[in-house]
């Protein structure tokens, strides 16, 4: 074989060899979809809504969307969520104010309830879509139901509250889907609507993969929830991720006095409660959880909306958005106040 011939033998293998493994690339969103076009009207489908192209798969998602989590997730109960955020092309997050982070207009965030069903591919059954978008100057909120084939859903018309039967640790009840004034009763009592993606909420862990993806310029700092005692921490993250968004002492509709980490347990212990509408008495009575309004609240199950109070039981906290309550939380708390001295 002359040399001439070999190296064209070569070269063609190799050729050959380089597109067999090829990678297809990254995925990327299909044209059409919001995800596509963050710019769309809300579609009416979650098909249209292309973040999940390979269902029943959920974790196959394209390359514009972002996975993330925030280090106190809200109970929402008992169900698991995957949040996307997906940045306008070539923008990324101002990060200048770091208590309020500002997004791009078009900056979509996806959250997506699943419910536990051994009978699903995953193991998980898509239950909800929530979607935020920025605006200039607002935000516009968006709900899909899934099918109960978990291949598309609809778009609610965020009127009513809708509720689907799931079943968590062997406890069927009704999860309900929110509605817009629901929404806007948590994202909207807080001086930033965005709650989950902020220095409070990510880890720096997070925030490095993020810097990687582009969705940050370079990483900026966060804010842990500390304290020496990890069972106070735990406490102190809960409320995080629970309460904040009202309880932070802003003006906000539906806000009320700060729950932020640093200022919560001098806001808290021996502190009586104020406002019309609570209970009358002492938010945490050190070593006596039954006296303190905060584990009433708790526990109580009264979250009429329209009661504007002058009642005597602790109204139901968080007033929005559970079902079913996070027992092995409330316990804990239970047993962190049973330890305060009450000296
Ligand atoms: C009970 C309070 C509450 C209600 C009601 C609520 N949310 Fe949220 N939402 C939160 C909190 C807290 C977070 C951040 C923590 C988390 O994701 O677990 C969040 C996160 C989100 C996110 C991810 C972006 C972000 O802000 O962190 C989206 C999207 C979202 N919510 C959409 C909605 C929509 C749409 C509605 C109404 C249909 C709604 N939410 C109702 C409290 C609420
Ligand atoms: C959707 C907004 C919202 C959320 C979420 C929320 N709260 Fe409240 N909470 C309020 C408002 C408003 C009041 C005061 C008026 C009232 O009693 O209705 C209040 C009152 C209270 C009170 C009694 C009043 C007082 O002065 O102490 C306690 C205790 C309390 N909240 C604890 C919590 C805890 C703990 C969480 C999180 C697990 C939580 N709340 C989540 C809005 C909220």
């Amino acid at each position: 074989m002359s040399s001439s011939t070999f190296i064209r033998l070569a070269l063609t293998a190799l050729l050959l060899a380089a597109c067999a493994e090829e990678p297809e690339g990254p995925l990327t969103a299909r044209e059409g979809s919001l995800l596509a076009d963050p710019t769309l009207d809300f579609p009416e489908t979650i098909e249209e809504l292309g973040l999940f192209p390979a269902l029943p798969r959920l974790e196959t998602t394209p390359v514009e969307a972002k996975l993330y989590a925030p280090v106190w997730p809200m109970w929402s109960n008992g169900l698991e969520k995957l949040r996307h955020v997906r940045l306008p092309e070539g923008t990324i997050v101002d990060t200048s104010a770091s208590d309020a982070w500002e997004f791009p207009t078009d900056t979509l965030f996806f959250k997506t309830f699943t419910t536990t069903d051994p009978s699903h591919p995953e193991g998980q059954r898509p239950v909800e879509t929530r979607v935020v978008r920025i605006l200039a100057d607002d935000v516009e909120y968006a709900s899909y139901i899934w099918d109960a084939d978990s291949l598309n859903g609809q778009r609610s018309d965020l009127k009513l509250p809708v509720e689907i039967e799931v079943t968590e640790d062997g406890e069927t009840f009704l999860h309900a889907v929110p509605n817009k004034l629901q929404c806007r009763k948590c994202h909207e009592s807080h001086p930033t609507e965005v709650l989950g993606f902020a220095a409070s909420q990510l880890s720096s862990e997070t925030v490095a993969t993020l810097t990687d993806e582009a969705v940050f310029g370079s990483p900026p700092s966060v804010t842990a929830v500390e304290h020496d005692d990890p069972e106070v921490r735990e406490v102190l993250g809960y409320f995080q991720g629970n309460c904040v968004h009202c309880h932070n002492g802003s003006d906000g509709p539906s806000s009320s006095y700060d729950l932020g980490s640093e200022v919560a347990l001098e806001a808290l212990i021996n502190k009586p409660t104020e406002g019309s509408a609570s209970a009358p008495g002492i938010r945490v009575v050190p070593g006596d959880p039954e006296a303190s309004i905060l584990y009433q609240a708790l526990v109580n199950n009264s979250v009429d909306d329209d009661d504007d109070g002058g009642g005597e039981e602790a109204k139901a906290m968080p007033p929005v958005g559970v079902q079913r309550k996070d027992a092995e939380m409330i316990e804990k708390i239970r047993l962190w106040i049973l330890g305060l001295d009450p000296a």
